[in-house]
């Protein structure tokens, strides 16, 4: 089974900027049962990392250890698919 980790800051200015958001899109895609059994997308909210720089770079997300910063809900679903697909689990 493939496994898709993202981290999402649920610090301050990362939630300001729209993080929590993000963890909707994302748990909402989990739910979807056509993803299978073979790919399982973990979401766990993290406390501030510092990448923000004080809310500059935010949201800040990690997908399988990829920092993405200026996240929104359409850049993290695109990278996420992106894996499901490679991972052939659609
Ligand atoms: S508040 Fe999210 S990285 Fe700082």
């Amino acid at each position: 089974m493939s496994r898709i980790k993202v981290d999402v800051c649920a610090g301050t200015h990362c939630t300001m900027m729209g993080s929590m958001d993000i963890i909707a899109s994302i748990e909402s895609l989990i739910d979807i049962e056509e993803l299978g059994t073979d790919c399982e997308i973990i979401v766990n909210p993290i406390p501030c990392n510092g990448h923000c720089e004080h809310g500059l770079h935010s949201p800040i997300v990690i997908v399988n250890g990829k920092t993405i910063t200026g996240a929104d809900s359409e850049t993290i679903m695109s990278e996420i698919m992106d894996i499901v697909r490679a991972e052939g689990c659609l």
